[in-house]
């Protein structure tokens, strides 16, 4: 087993970020999606990471208009091993490589591997995550899946070992890297299922399926992110990195794992036509705004942005591209604007929501102080599937065609799923009670939320989304999202890949 270098001084000098890839995408051609998001803002000074070693897609994202998700069961342990440390290793794009411009492959490829993999590879060390060493399958009633009969075959149980996580411009560059990877590793792996996923064409590129700006939001590294604009602080990068400081199981994980992180993997199939005619039903009627508005307002209340990003917090009435456009304002709020309120109400979430998917998934100043929660995690998704056919939009309904089906391949990473993950999904978004003390129960989050335990089609209510009247309830008849399953995955540091 190696041990991860603590070394800054391999750091080599890097190019100066740039800040607005994010948030103008036309304006930065090379770097044009919100996938990309990461980029901004971070600097190569480090506090003791070694960014040799940690893989790339971690704690920057790999840059990508199209990424295969390619998952994988090891037949061959020995052949396997052998390849890994030898010629599989150096295609394994690390974090440095992608902060300069001079080292970033055409295709960057990362590597990660489940419980079942390590164990396929002998190694014996106990990564001490229990959601890990259980599997995603094992825990799906938890995370509030309805049952696994949706699930992709290849994720129920643990036949999955390893994924390859293969970005580039082109479909074709990833399907080239793909084809030199499994030339490489012959018949000691076999495929169990890919996703491709690609950023959405046009003006939509960066928006998930839903239409909404994604990928804005993330967790600020302390001693690594540069520009901290976002007023909240920033987490330990023991909170998404093993071993490292904050990492509160530091002790009891094994050295060779330091830099390494816990990803999580979810295929979120979306039901876009059911979701767009839910909110044209449910419209808002705030006076002054037209019926479009009222009708974006009410979708843009679900999320807590706008479709172009903006946050509500800070744009509760109308869409504001130029605030969108903004990186030093888009991320700048904490939920606790009692000075700029646009309703008349006693309470603060005129503004957003206390079930708004972005405060459900990070509550900011709810909590008291946003970087002492510790439930962080760095979001690496992209969307997969088609765009909405004229049929399926006509007909309001997502067709049953599996070829139609889209989504958003969902990636995060964490030191510690049960916290992370796990802990955003159980504890915040499907408890309806979460935001807690309020009046009236916030309701699960809209987009992701469920009843655990309940059938795919129980509704569910969700308070807050009408300012005006803050304690109504909607139903939600309908799931937006649905789980077709996924695994829990480690993601090594590069060195451990000659050593496992
Ligand atoms: C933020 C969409 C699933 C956690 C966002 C944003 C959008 C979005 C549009 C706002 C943009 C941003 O700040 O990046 C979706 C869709 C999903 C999905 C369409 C499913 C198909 C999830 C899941 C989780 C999650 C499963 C975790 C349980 C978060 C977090 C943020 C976020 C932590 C950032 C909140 C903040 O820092 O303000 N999501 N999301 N999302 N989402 Fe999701």
């Amino acid at each position: 087993i190696g041990l991860a270098v603590q070394s800054a001084l391999a750091v080599p000098k890097l190019q100066p970020r740039r800040t607005s890839i994010l948030i103008n995408p036309d304006a930065q051609p090379d770097l044009p999606s919100p996938q990309n998001a990461r980029f901004t803002g971070v600097t190569p000074a480090i506090g003791g990471l070694n960014l040799n070693d940690i893989q790339g897609d971690i704690l920057i994202g790999m840059k990508k208009k199209k990424e295969l998700f390619f998952f994988f069961s090891i037949t061959d342990a020995a052949t396997f091993k052998s390849k890994l440390s030898s010629d599989i290793k150096p295609f394994i794009t690390s974090t440095n490589q992608l902060l300069s411009s001079s080292t970033q492959p055409i295709t960057a490829v990362n590597i990660a591997f489940s419980q079942a993999g390590l164990t396929a590879l002998g190694v014996s060390d106990n990564l001490d995550d229990d959601a890990f060493t259980n599997g995603q399958f094992a825990n799906a009633a938890k995370l509030g899946d309805a049952g696994t009969t949706n699930w992709v075959s290849g994720f129920a149980g643990t036949k999955i070992h390893g994924v390859f996580l293969l970005a580039s411009d082109t479909v074709d560059n990833v399907d080239n890297e793909l084809a030199n990877l499994q030339n490489i590793l012959g018949c000691s792996i076999s495929e169990i299922h890919r996703l491709a996923g690609a950023a959405r064409p046009g003006d939509q590129e960066g928006h998930e399926h839903f239409g909404y700006m994604d990928g804005i939001s993330q967790p600020a590294i302390e001693g690594f992110t540069q520009n901290v604009s976002d007023g909240l602080g920033t987490v330990a990068p023991g909170e998404l990195l093993v071993g490292e400081t904050g990492d509160s199981l530091q002790s009891s994980r094994p050295s060779w794992a330091t830099g390494g992180s816990f990803l999580v993997f979810r295929q979120l199939q979306q039901m876009v036509p059911e979701f767009n005619k839910f909110v044209a039903n449910n419209a808002l009627s705030i006076p002054g705004l037209s019926q479009q508005e009222n009708e974006d307002l009410f979708g843009a209340r679900l999320f807590g942005r706008w479709k172009s990003g903006a946050p509500i917090d800070l744009a509760p009435l109308r869409d504001d591209v130029d605030l969108a456009k903004n990186s030093s304002r888009n991320n700048n709020f904490t939920f606790n604007h009692p000075e700029i309120p646009k309703f008349t109400l006693a309470s603060n979430q005129t503004n957003c929501p206390f079930s708004a998917h972005i405060r459900k998934t990070r509550p900011r100043a709810d909590l008291g102080s946003d970087n002492t929660t510790h439930h962080h995690i760095m979001r690496a998704g992209i969307p997969y599937g088609p765009e909405v056919t004229d049929a399926e939009a006509y007909a309001q309904q997502s067709s049953t065609d599996p070829a139609l089906e889209r989504g958003l391949a969902f990636v995060a990473y964490q030191s510690n799923i049960a916290q992370g993950f796990e802990f955003m999904q159980e504890q915040w978004v499907n408890n309806a009670n979460f935001i807690f003390g309020k009046p009236t129960p916030p309701g699960v989050d809209p987009i992701i939320g469920r009843v655990p335990g309940s059938a795919a089609d129980t509704p569910r209510n969700v308070s807050g989304t009408d300012p005006l009247n803050p304690s109504k309830q909607f139903s939600l008849d309908v799931e937006f999202v649905v789980s077709r399953g996924g695994e829990y995955f480690f993601s090594p540091p590069i060195s451990a890949l000659s050593s496992v």
